[in-house]
């Protein structure tokens, strides 16, 4: 997709769940705009997910095309569930590219399931990576962004943080809570010129819809067919390719968007009012 300029020469990202999807979109789309990228993966099982892993070659593919831009990629496999390790990935990444300008804070995992099929375990993975391993993105990152003057960080949330995901409420509940969190860091954060904001996602064409997924979902409709609709765009598709949220993220992560921070940017086809 053509994309105006490289708003981004010389400055450092931050991305997580880098590997594939989303996350790889968002990083090379930063990267082709001129940004130096310093990237974080799982890279291995996810907790009860019922559609496909990312794996180690996922993420060297990532820094092929990331090199391909002619930029510097520095990309590892971290756990957004290890504090101390994504410190470390972000440190390294500043001590090798000299500073951080931008964070996005993507990895995420989402389980379809009716309400009484959540479980304690269940809703406590949903948890510890949707919200506290985003809590970690920017807690590892945050005052190195402080040191360098100022920047912007992005939280993916979704249309499940604004309206509602059906058959996931653990899903819908962490993505709302990235709503209070951006607010609150962007209060927070706001003397030191650092925007904080979400973007809501509807449908995206990932590796999420792998294996298993559609059917589950397709299953767990079938407990109240009334909320299956809940989906459904204005526009005449269903759903986004990757690459229509990195545009997003990009407008985010540059200087064009320099007085927008705690608000909330849907990419959804018009889902949220449907
Ligand atoms: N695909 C959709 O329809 C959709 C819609 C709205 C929002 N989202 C959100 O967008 C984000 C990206 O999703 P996607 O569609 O690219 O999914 P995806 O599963 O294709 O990619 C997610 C990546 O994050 C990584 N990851 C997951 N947990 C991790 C952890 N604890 N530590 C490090 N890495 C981890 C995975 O290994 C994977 O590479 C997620 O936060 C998701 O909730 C997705």
């Amino acid at each position: 997709m053509a994309h105006p300029s490289k708003r981004l020469v010389g400055k450092v990202a931050f991305i997580t769940g880098a590997a594939r999807g989303q996350g790889r979109a968002h990083v090379v789309r930063l990267a082709s705009e001129g940004a130096h990228i310093v990237g974080v993966d799982l890279a291995g099982p996810l907790p009860g997910v019922p559609y496909d892993s990312a794996t180690e070659d996922d993420l060297d593919e990532t820094r092929r095309l990331v090199e391909e831009q002619g930029v510097e990629a520095l990309l590892s496999r971290c756990d957004t569930r290890d504090l101390e390790g994504l410190k470390r990935a972000v440190a390294d990444g500043v001590a090798a590219l000299g500073r951080l300008d931008v964070v996005v804070a993507n990895a995420g995992i989402c389980i379809p399931e009716t309400w009484d099929e959540v479980t304690p375990r269940s809703f406590q993975d949903v948890m510890d990576i949707n919200v506290t391993g985003v809590w970690n993105t920017v807690t590892a990152s945050a005052q190195h962004l402080i040191d360098g003057g100022g920047g912007s960080i992005v939280l993916i949330s979704s249309l499940a943080g604004k309206k509602v995901q059906p058959f996931m409420v653990h899903y819908s509940t962490s993505k709302h809570a990235l709503v209070g969190m951006s607010r609150a860091f962007a209060a927070e954060l706001g003397q030191y010129d650092i925007r904080v904001n979400t973007v809501h996602p509807g449908a995206v064409n990932t590796p999420m819809g792998s294996g298993q997924m559609i059917a589950r979902i397709e299953q767990t409709n079938e407990a109240n067919p009334r909320l299956a609709g809940m989906g459904t765009t204005f526009l005449n598709r269903f759903s986004a390719e990757a690459e229509e949220i990195s545009g997003v993220v990009a407008f985010l992560a540059c200087d064009e968007a320099s007085f927008v921070t705690a608000e909330e940017i849907s990419v959804d086809g018009g889902t949220q009012h449907f």
